[in-house]
């Protein structure tokens, strides 16, 4: 009977609020906040928890790769996580700040800013906040499309970062968070890719995929899942995979 009046009660409990994620851990401390109110960014914070767990678990020292950059938010934050685990895995990020749905020529909204004024200042911003945030340990800044960031590392070729410091590309990678283009298209490309460089026992975490969020991107986690090619670790709401 109290089993009974438990299934009951879950069930009321889930119609209610049918989303299993209402909650998501969260694991922002003090730094996290500070962070936050002075580097702009587009951030779940239960993506941290994402963080934190992969970079505690990474599989080797190869590279972690963020694709998706902005302001630099999540690149100061993947920098913060490596420190307190004392990793020093190679940090990658790829971005060439070009924001969909921004025309060049075009004004932002009906200001006098033009769209390639505020790519400008985005990409300047980004270059100060990794200048300031993650001064110890920064991060090779490649200023690329994520397909052609792919392209150049199956060369193998030597870049330049936005800083100028040089990087040869080339070898497996041991995380990579996807936060990129959001459109199906690409987020099903950008995976592949990943899928083809990312190393057993590494992870890929995918902004906005959480369940009912409406993001294409979920789409991509859904094949990923019935792929079995990997295992659901974390879903906060985002999904975290680790690769089988
Ligand atoms: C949602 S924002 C990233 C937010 C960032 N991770 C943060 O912490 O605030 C998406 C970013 O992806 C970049 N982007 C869009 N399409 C891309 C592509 N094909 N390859 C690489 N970056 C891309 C955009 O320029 C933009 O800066």
């Amino acid at each position: 009977m109290r089993n009974l009046c438990a299934r009951v009660l879950r069930k009321l409990a889930s119609i209610v609020d049918p989303t299993p994620h209402a909650r998501p851990i969260d694991v922002s401390d003090d730094y996290v906040r500070w962070l936050c109110y002075a580097n702009a960014g587009i951030l779940h914070r239960g993506n941290l928890f994402s963080f934190d767990y992969a970079i505690r678990n990474l599989p080797s020292e190869a590279p972690l790769v963020e694709i998706g950059s902005f302001c630099g938010l999540s690149t100061n934050l993947l920098t913060y996580y490596k420190e307190r685990h004392g990793v020093r895995n190679r940090l990658i990020t790829c971005d060439k700040w070009e924001f969909e749905g921004a025309h060049h020529g075009s004004m932002v909204g009906d200001s006098s800013i033009s769209h390639s004024e505020y790519q400008t200042f985005v990409r300047e911003t980004y270059i100060r906040n990794i200048r300031m945030f993650s001064r110890y340990d920064l991060p090779y800044a490649i200023e690329m499309l994520s397909d052609d960031f792919f392209e150049a590392w199956r060369k193998s070729e030597e870049v330049l970062d936005v800083i100028g410091q040089p990087i040869k590309f080339g070898g497996p990678i041991s995380f990579f968070y996807i936060d990129g283009n959001h459109a199906y298209e690409y987020v099903k490309r950008d995976f592949e890719n990943c899928h083809e460089f990312l190393e057993r026992g590494g992870f890929i975490l995918f902004d906005d995929s959480a369940d009912g969020s409406g993001w294409e991107v979920c789409q991509v986690v859904a094949e990923v899942k019935r792929s079995r090619e990997y295992d659901v670790v974390i879903s906060n709401p985002n999904y975290l995979f680790k690769k089988r």
